[in-house]
């Protein structure tokens, strides 16, 4: 069925479709049906403590006893920012808070970056797949992962940084277009050389290493793998279309919002610290020109907001992660996206 069977062969997948690590969005439910229905299933666990996503792995493993994908956040931890900066912040979001009959709270890392004891829990679960946002682990922890029989994948918004993955051990690289929903997994180029479209990516990335390449950023649709693979890349990684799935833990008001066709996405630093793509609204265009605290504080002066307006059936402050393509979702269980996408790629491919 697929020609190119590189990814599908290095992943035990029957088809060479990942569905995305979306921290806070995917579910067990999720990730197994993908991989019931043989693709790649992903549990974002980058902002979920050591116990809450080793649940989380424990019950997608009782689903399904195929192929799973466990992803982490590699960011360096923040340096706790100046007194005056994180004054100004308060300040500018003193109205928010007091509109919403709240106190700004004192800024907290409100999660860490993958360590020693996510490593040990990693090895012990043995998922064929860890990922990596933002680099990868150190060459120690890549190595007991690769020993334990976990392959090893991160992202690339470059090029070079695609030859920096594949020198430090990555079985493959997810060439990440500018187009993706989410955080940028930029890690060692200057943010704006990071800001190449799939479509111009993925063929340099091709050629750039061995590895295989893995497209990412305004996949959505059969139409989307079969250009993908046309240009190369072993397989995709599709985050956007799989949150108005049955499964998705995304809230249901953005479910609404990226069913809007049509409605803007903008790439922005202000919900987290770092540049991660969403829908706009009423927080991203009124504090664009804020400087955020470092990733992740920032979260943590915007969750009480965003939490507050939900509540109250507002999506004002609320991060809509959502990539270029989110006006050709489909409400539709996992499963049943799944065997769309491989329909529609096919019989494009044939
Ligand atoms: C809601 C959401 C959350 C995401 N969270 C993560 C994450 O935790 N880890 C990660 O490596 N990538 C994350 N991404 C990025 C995806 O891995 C991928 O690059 C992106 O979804 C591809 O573009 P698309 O959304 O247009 O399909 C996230 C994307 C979205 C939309």
């Amino acid at each position: 069925m697929w020609r190119d069977r590189r990814l599908i062969d290095l992943l035990g997948l029957e088809h060479p479709i990942i569905q995305a690590p979306m921290a806070g969005s995917t579910t067990p439910a999720m990730a197994a049906a993908v991989a019931n229905a043989g693709g790649l299933g992903s549990i974002g666990a980058a902002t979920a403590t050591l116990d809450e996503w080793r649940k989380t792995v424990t019950e997608a493993k009782r689903l399904t006893n195929r192929a799973l994908n466990v992803n982490f956040f590699v960011h360096e931890p923040p340096t706790p920012p100046e007194p005056a900066q994180e004054m100004r912040m308060a300040v500018r979001l003193e109205p928010y808070y007091a509109d919403l009959g709240l106190e700004v709270p004192a800024p907290s890392v409100p999660f860490h970056p993958f360590s020693t004891a996510a490593l040990n829990a990693l090895v012990d679960l043995r998922p064929r797949v860890a990922s990596f946002h933002f680099g990868l682990p150190a060459a120690s922890a890549v190595k007991a992962l690769k020993d334990a029989g976990i392959r090893v994948l991160s992202s690339a918004t470059t090029p070079s940084e695609a030859m920096k993955l594949e020198a430090m051990g990555a079985d493959a690289v997810i060439a990440q277009g500018w187009e993706a929903g989410g955080h940028r997994g930029t890690f060692a180029a200057p943010f704006a050389e990071g800001q190449i479209g799939t479509m111009a990516l993925v063929p340099q990335m091709v050629d750039a290493v061995k590895i295989p390449v893995i497209a990412a950023g305004g996949i959505a649709d059969g139409r989307g793998i079969a250009a993908a693979l046309m240009l190369g890349a072993a397989g995709v990684q599709i985050g956007t279309a799989f949150l108005t799935c049955t499964e998705s833990a995304a809230h249901p008001l953005h479910r609404e919002a990226l069913l809007e066709a049509g409605r803007p996405s903008q790439v922005t630093s202000v919900f987290g610290g770092r540049p991660a793509r969403a829908l706009v609204n009423r927080y991203m265009t009124e504090m664009a020109d804020a400087e955020p605290l470092p990733f992740p504080m920032q979260f943590s002066l915007v969750t009480p907001l965003a939490r507050a307006a939900v509540q109250a059936g507002s999506t004002d402050f609320l991060p809509m992660w959502a990539g270029q393509a989110h006006g050709l979702n489909r409400s539709l269980p996992a499963a049943e996206l799944m065997q769309r996408l491989v329909t529609e790629a096919t019989q494009r491919l044939a």
